[in-house]
């Protein structure tokens, strides 16, 4: 009967909106406990969980954050603020993981915060008080609560908290390190390069966000989902010479023909300089993406990897390693001809012997292998939603409001499916797109940034990570950017490097 109870109790304290008179945090309500981390040492923390960071709370299955503080943690231990958003979709408070980056921060020492957050399938019945405070709401209705921008406010609204309790709570909110994957990734680069812009602000006061700053200072971004509105371009513009996009019907083929050809103007426009200080241009943009898969590449090659030529690349002739002593002494093999002895060559038919740097690329060739790997979106591959052609995206859900309608966000597509676009989803596509406001001088970007998209990741194309990495490392950040070889769309990789670069940027 009482487990019925309690039951019952929380599921109803679970669902639905809810007013508390102020933001409370209560530092003798921690519960202790264990986890055993990945390499089988136990870690002892504090869990302080439930901490609402709005006044206003309007769904309250999510819009709370858990904190996580390992013993000898102190008010100055960096802050690592995992949000697992995936798909735009709702992402409860959770707890932390012992083989994800959540675990490997507690156990390397530092505070780790997980916030839940609203999305696009979030949705609760307005009850009569509901109903009541909201123009146009009838009582019984199914109201989605977290279409864009509710995510991000809500993680501005948990930075803000944190700021708001800094001072009783241990972990230091001046040096919060925000980490998601995917659409997760996407958050973290919001929550790293909006910070206290003024366009959020009156909505996080309608919230009852504290009035605190909401900037961070390290953002990680795993295969960020970005710049929504310019992503069908580039995705078009770059696989448009694949196999697959070839084979497409005419009607489709035209479309990414079309879509494509607005890329170029796009990348032009946003003037970006490549490391070297030269311009990044659509002219020269396939041959610097070339160059970044081959830096990958190399540097899982110098690590051991075997990269096939297979997949287009070419490497200098000599044969690595095939000249090296033998172990334990021993006579260097004589060369018979100019050739390693019979039993060192390299068998007939079999692979060819490489060296020991990759000297260049064929891009289409590689391409196709990303693809073959995984099937390709469709045409558009976000604002997909054409009457008779296409069906509504996730991020055309994104777009949303309310009433759990999908809607088009792109010229592009709006056109083609004659719908418009009113200027409150573009002011939304603006405020969901960390591209909007670096270098704006109202905004405060995080100073330290770690990207990250998989080398065969199609999700999104490489130029939108590439173009934000360039833009974030042209206002002067300080960017550790990777087309990471090999890798599909995943995130909280390798944890050893991400640690050590944690280490650096926090000593
Ligand atoms: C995610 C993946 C997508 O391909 C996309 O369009 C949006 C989000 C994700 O995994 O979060």
């Amino acid at each position: 009967m009482k487990n019925i109870f309690t039951f019952l109790v929380g599921a109803c304290l679970s669902v639905g909106a809810m007013a508390q008179s102020t933001l409370a945090f209560d530092g003798n309500a921690g519960v202790k406990s264990k986890m055993t981390a990945y390499d089988g040492t136990e870690v002892s923390y504090t869990a302080y969980e439930r901490l609402f960071y709005v006044t206003n709370v309007e769904d309250s299955t999510y819009q709370f954050l858990n904190v996580y503080v390992p013993d000898g943690a102190t008010r100055q231990t960096p802050i690592f603020l995992r949000t697992y958003v995936g798909g735009y979709m709702a992402s409860p408070a959770a707890q932390p993981q012992a083989g994800d980056a959540t675990g490997r921060a507690l156990k390397e020492g530092y505070v780790v915060v997980i916030p839940g957050t609203r999305g696009r399938n979030s949705s609760i019945i307005a009850d009569k008080a509901y109903a009541k405070n909201r123009k146009g709401v009838k009582k019984g209705q199914t109201v989605y609560t977290g279409r864009a921008p509710k995510a991000i406010l809500d993680l501005k609204a948990a930075i803000r908290y944190l700021r708001h309790f800094d001072k009783q709570m241990p972990g230091d909110a001046e040096r919060i390190i925000t980490d998601g994957t995917s659409a997760g990734g996407a958050m973290s680069a919001l929550m790293g390069a909006t910070g206290n812009n003024p366009e959020y602000a009156e909505m996080l006061k309608a919230m009852g966000a504290a009035d605190e700053r909401d900037d961070v200072f390290a953002s990680v971004c795993y295969c960020p989902i970005i710049d929504l509105e310019h992503a069908d371009m580039a995705y078009e513009w770059l696989f448009q010479q694949t196999d697959s996009r070839q084979s497409l019907d005419d009607t489709r083929k035209l479309m990414t023909k079309e879509l494509a050809d607005l890329f170029p103007s796009y990348i032009n426009s946003l003037n970006l300089k490549k490391p070297d200080g030269t311009s990044l241009t659509a002219d020269n943009f396939l041959d610097y993406l070339k160059s970044e898969i081959i830096r990958a590449a190399q540097i899982a090659k110098n690590a051991g990897a075997d990269i096939p030529d297979s997949l287009g690349f070419k490497f200098t002739s000599e044969a690595g390693g095939m000249f090296a002593a033998p172990i334990n002494g021993g006579m260097r093999p004589q060369m018979q001809g100019g050739q390693p002895p019979m039993g060192m060559r390299p068998m007939r038919g079999g692979r060819k012997q490489v060296g020991e740097y990759i000297t260049d690329l064929d891009i289409q060739k590689y391409l196709n292998y990303v693809v073959s790997t995984q099937a390709l979106k469709g045409v558009p591959a976000f604002d997909s939603q054409i009457d008779g052609i296409n069906n509504a995206s996730g991020e055309n859900e994104e777009f949303g409001d309310a009433t759990g309608n999908s809607v088009n966000f792109t010229d592009y597509t709006a056109q083609k499916n004659n719908t418009t676009i009113t200027d409150a989803i573009r002011q939304n596509v603006r405020l969901m797109n960390p591209m909007s406001f670096i270098g704006d001088g109202k905004t405060s970007v995080a100073p330290h940034w770690y990207i990250r998209h998989g080398a065969r990741d199609r999700d999104t194309a490489f130029p939108v990570p590439v173009n934000f990495a360039t833009k974030l490392q042209n206002a002067g950040k300080d960017v550790n950017f990777l087309l990471s070889w090999n890798r599909p769309h995943s995130g909280d990789y390798a944890l050893d490097e991400l640690f050590q670069w944690i280490a650096g940027i926090t000593k």
